[in-house]
Parts: C-alpha cells; structure tokens; sequence
C-alpha cells in the first residue's frame, strides 16, 4: 500500500472482510482479471496474496494458495482433484486426521482409498495398477519420520498418470521442495514450524499447473477453506525466521538424539539424522545436509513411564502440536494418532511408550537437563 511516496517495510495487516468497489464496470474488470484487486475476504486477501507469494518462492512453486488448517489445504487438494468413483492410493504412515479424511470422510462421496507402504516401491507399483486419480505420502511421516523416495515415487505416479501429493509439515522447504523432486502438489501445515510460534492455526497447497490453480481457488471459496488476514501476517513474520530456527532445531535434534540413545530406560530412539533410522540414506540424499527438529523415543514402561516422565519433565510441555519455538512433547498414540486402531498403529510403529518430541531452539542443555530430570525419575519408578 503506498502512502504518499512510501510504502511500508513490513506487510500491514489488511483486516477487513470485504472491499469497496468504485461502480459496475470496476466490478467487471475486477471479475474479468483486467484490474487488480479484492472483492470479498473468503476469495482472497492482501495478506493471503503476500504470504501466497512468498510460499510459492520457498518451494520453488509456480503457485501457492493459503488456506484455514493444514487439514483444510490437505482436503483443498484432494477434492480439487477427485471425481466420485475415484480411487486414491495412500502411505500407512499419515497424520491420524489425514487417514480419517481419507478412511471415514471421502468414502461418503464415493471415494475409496487403498493404504500402501510407500516405502516398498514394488507395492506402489502394484497399487497403481488399478486405476487411480492420485498418490498421497508425508515426504518425512508422522512420527517416524519415514522418508518418502519422491523421484521413485513421482516416476511411478507417471507411468500410471496419477498425481502425486506429498505432505511437507515435518519437512520444511528448508530441507526439502518436494515439486523439485517430480510432486504436483506440495501441501504443508503452516501452523508448525513454518509459523513457527505457536499462535497460528493456517496451512497451504503450492503446485506447478496453472489449471489446478484455477479448480482449487474455487475449491477454497466454495467450500469455505479460506485463511484470516491476522495468522497470514503472523505467519509472514514467522518465516523470516524459518531457515534460522531450522537451523537450530535440527542441530539441537541430532544431539539429543544421540544422546537419548545411551540414557537408561530409554528403549529406541528415531531421528532420520542417525544410522539406526532405517531412511538415513534417503534422508542423506533427499535433505539438504540437516535432519529436522523431530524425534521419538520410546520408553521401557510403556504408558505408565510416559505418564511419569511427563510429570517429572515439566520444562519439555505435553503439547499435542509441533514446530514451536519451544521444545514440547506428544504421545502419538494418545493424541495424533489416537484415532488409528490398535493394529494400524503397530504397523507405522507406534507403541504405548513412544513419547514425540519437537525440539525447539532453546540452548541445548537447558533441554537435555529437562529431559534428564524427566527420565530419571522414569526409570527409577519403572523397576
Ligand atoms: C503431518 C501433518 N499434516 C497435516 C496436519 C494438519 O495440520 P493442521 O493442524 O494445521 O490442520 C498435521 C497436524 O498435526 C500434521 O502433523
């Protein structure tokens, strides 16, 4: 917005819900793409435009649209793709709202989903067979952090002519632009770390096509899917400091990794930056050289010792979210996946004792005592 000669450094904030439209005519050259502009906030908005913009550069994407949630862009992206009738193929590693979309939601309309171990290429391949409209996998799941294999996975999605959608959240473009790597479209949760302070709740959908820009705005409008001026500025700030956060994230990560992993009572400990995750190669050759702020480790003791070390840890909050500034833990099994049933979670490797950890910026001893006070008293209550 210019004032005068100026404009402002930092993007205002537009809170307003509708704009002024000078007559019919301006009314038509706006509809018409002739004049620029706004006509009403679920349509768009100058902070959802700005935000929009600078997503679309950071995963080198030709388009980004910002929608209400991670799970509004995650839906956004599907319905703008399926058909009743349509068959989807999906990871069995997903965030448990994902899976319920897809296992609960979608079939209402027609839609069948077939779940697949996305790291076995050879049962993609085979679920691809049949015909499907798209492929849906975490590029890094939750909480295992599995990686998914995207050229492998973007050339079978070719051969079957079907699109592939991946999920960012755990990611980041920081470390990973999934578009680079042969997706069609990028959806990511903005609520996490790429808002990154926990005050927001915002998600996106990036891709390359124009024609799918054109189906999924509609999508957004019609079904209501559209962000709020407020967490798009809040989300703007956060991402002048995503690489930075990143960066101390990931390297406080790797440490406490390892070093959980010679701690009495802790049974496995999962970070994709270790030799013992089953993906560090991948995780080698797909990330850029940083691993992420995510891990889990499971405790001997099952429930009872989380309960405890969550207890006993009250510097590390039990907080079902992630990718704040602040180191905070979950309980997939409670929590974000909750929902799955028993077997589905045995399966992605969730156990009664896993706690997920995200790990802030903090200085690293300051989490690693934390963590340490809750783990004493973890073990010595389990004997
Ligand atoms: C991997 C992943 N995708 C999507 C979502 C949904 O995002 P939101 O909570 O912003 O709707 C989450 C939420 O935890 C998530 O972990």
């Amino acid at each position: 917005m210019r004032l005068g000669s100026t404009v402002p450094l930092v993007t205002p904030l537009y809170q307003s819900s509708v704009y002024t439209i000078t007559d019919l005519d301006a009314l038509e050259r706006l509809y018409g793409g002739q004049d620029a502009g706004f006509i009403y906030a679920r349509d768009g908005h100058p902070n959802a435009a700005q935000l929009a913009a600078q997503l679309a550069r950071m995963e080198k994407a030709h388009w980004a649209v910002v929608c209400s949630s991670g799970m509004a862009a995650l839906t956004a992206a599907i319905l703008t793709l399926i058909r009743s009738g349509d068959r989807i193929v999906a990871s069995h590693r997903l965030y448990g709202r994902t899976t319920q979309l897809l296992q609960q939601e979608l079939p209402r309309f027609g839609v069948q989903t077939t779940f697949v171990d996305t790291t076995d290429l050879a049962a993609v391949r085979q679920a691809l067979s049949t015909p499907a409209r798209l492929l849906l996998v975490e590029t890094m799941s939750n909480p295992t952090c599995r990686l998914a294999d995207l050229s492998g996975l973007a050339d079978l999605c070719e051969q079957a002519d079907v699109n592939l959608i991946v999920d960012n959240t755990f990611a980041t473009p920081v470390l990973l632009r999934p578009l680079e790597w042969g997706a069609d479209m990028v959806v990511e949760s903005l609520t996490k770390f790429m808002s990154g302070h926990g005050d927001v709740v915002l998600g996106t959908v990036c891709g390359a096509d124009p024609a799918l820009l054109t189906q999924l705005n509609q999508t957004v409008s019609i079904w209501g899917f559209a962000s709020n001026p407020f967490d798009c500025w809040l989300t703007e700030r956060g991402l002048a400091t995503l690489d930075l956060r990143m960066r101390a994230a990931s390297s406080n990560a790797a440490a406490l990794a390892d070093w959980l992993a010679t701690q009495p009572g802790v049974r496995q400990v999962i970070y994709p930056g270790r030799p013992d995750h089953p993906d560090y190669r991948l995780a080698q050759r797909l990330l850029n050289g940083r691993f992420g702020n995510m891990l889990c480790f499971e405790l001997d003791g099952g429930r009872d010792a989380v309960n405890r070390f969550m207890r006993q840890a009250p510097a590390i909050p039990f907080s079902p979210s992630l990718g704040s500034t602040q180191t905070t833990c979950s309980y997939p099994a409670g929590t974000s996946h909750r929902y799955d049933t028993p077997e589905e979670r045995k399966l992605q490797g969730i156990t009664d004792g896993m706690i997920r950890l995200s790990v802030g910026i903090e200085p690293l001893e300051a989490i690693r005592e934390a963590l340490a006070s809750g783990l004493s008293i973890a073990k010595k209550l389990a004997i």
